[in-house]
């Protein structure tokens, strides 16, 4: 009798321990209506959550990141990203590409042309006389992706795929692409970039999100303070085009090897084309492991956000070009109210020769990865 009552509790908690990793694992999140763009496509939003209070809500419009609710050390939460109630606010001109993927060539590329195996393409120059995030009405976070929520034992999350066609906004190639975003159980927002071709084609993607660890519509993100991984960085012309030059950071503005408040030069920089800091920098790393690339933290709330890339660069950007634009819950977001962190190769890379390329050609798999880490001190 005791054996087999002792034999029944040992299979019952070997099944249990089978169980467990099932049982734990995360509901795949639901699809709710978003509205529809204006030409009629149905826009869907997913929202991730995890054991510690963290939200993030993710559209399909751009595969966008719409909220990320963040708790402090108190465990009070904000919303740290700038964006929209409505599809209309993310066709507006006040959509200045936040959280948006951004692509198929994030970032400047010179006069809209470039040149591959003996061909020369033109893109859209929507950023006189440049061309910027991809161009026209066709860039990555303009359309509707696809969409694949998944539950796994650590987190929540989405993947959204989206083949560009060959030719779409002048880029060659048909371009396969798959971004999947995770909210782990430990506080990061991963974010894994995979992409295919058919023809040789620059590939240069990123996320646009737009913080403030205050919360997002708080004045200004001026008081924060910022690590950047990086001795370097990749100097401009007057539009914001790099020279082909690294430049050390060291004795200037741009220098953010040690926790630096952002405003603590910021006005050696506002007479600048840049306005502010809208900057490359080039990561103290080697090739494309995973790497800290940034280490930012508000003062107020004590929040903290460290950015994690496999990329070699991360452009910073002070939100210079804001607008007191009205976003989520009808807050105004004037200049310097959020700044970026895009992780992504360098500017202009398909014109210069001597940056690390861009380039994808058929029978390669474009991956790289990007972690947000939140946490507080
Ligand atoms: C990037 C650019 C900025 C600006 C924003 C979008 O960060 O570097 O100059 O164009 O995107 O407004």
């Amino acid at each position: 009798m005791l054996t087999e009552s002792w034999l029944l509790s040992t299979v019952l908690v070997a099944l249990l321990l089978l169980a467990a990793p099932i049982a734990f694992a995360a509901e795949a999140p639901k699809a709710e209506p978003f509205g529809e763009t204006a030409d009629g496509v149905a826009v869907s939003e997913y929202t991730l959550t995890n054991p510690n209070g963290m939200v993030a809500k993710l559209i399909t419009r751009g595969a966008t990141l719409r909220e990320l609710h963040v708790p402090d050390a108190k465990g009070n939460l904000a919303d740290v990203v700038l964006g929209f109630d409505d599809v209309a606010g993310y066709e507006s001109e006040g959509n200045q590409y936040f959280g948006t993927t951004t692509g198929r060539v994030a970032n400047r590329v010179a006069k809209g042309k470039f040149t591959l195996n003996g061909k020369e393409y033109s893109l859209a120059t929507n950023n006189d006389p440049n061309h910027l995030h991809g161009g026209g009405p066709r860039s990555l976070d303009k359309v509707v992706w696809n969409a694949e929520p998944f539950g796994t034992d650590n987190g929540q999350g989405v993947t959204f795929t989206y083949t560009s066609p060959d030719g779409e906004e002048g880029y060659p190639g048909n371009l396969a692409m798959a971004v999947t975003y995770t909210l782990t159980n430990n506080n990061d927002l991963r974010i894994d970039y995979k992409a295919t071709t058919d023809q040789a084609t620059p590939v240069n993607l990123t996320h646009h999100s737009y913080f403030n660890l205050s919360g997002a519509g708080s004045s200004t993100v001026l008081d924060h303070e910022l690590m950047l991984n990086a001795d370097r960085y990749t100097p401009t012309d007057e539009t914001l085009i790099p020279t082909g030059k690294l430049a050390p950071v060291s004795g200037t503005p741009l220098d953010f090897t040690k926790p630096t408040v952002v405003s603590e030069r910021i006005d050696e920089l506002v007479s600048t084309p840049a306005l502010g800091y809208d900057h490359n920098y080039v990561l103290n790393k080697k090739g494309d492991e995973l790497a800290l690339a940034a280490k930012l933290r508000d003062p107020s709330s004590g929040r903290t956000m460290s950015v994690l890339t496999t990329e070699p660069g991360v452009q910073f950007y002070t939100g210079n070009f804001l607008m007191d634009q009205k976003g989520k819950g009808g807050k105004a977001y004037p200049k310097r109210s959020a700044l970026c962190l895009e992780t992504q190769h360098f500017p202009d890379s398909v014109n210069q020769p001597t940056f690390p390329s861009v380039i994808l050609n058929p029978g390669q798999t474009y991956r790289q990865t990007c972690i947000y880490r939140f946490g507080s001190e």
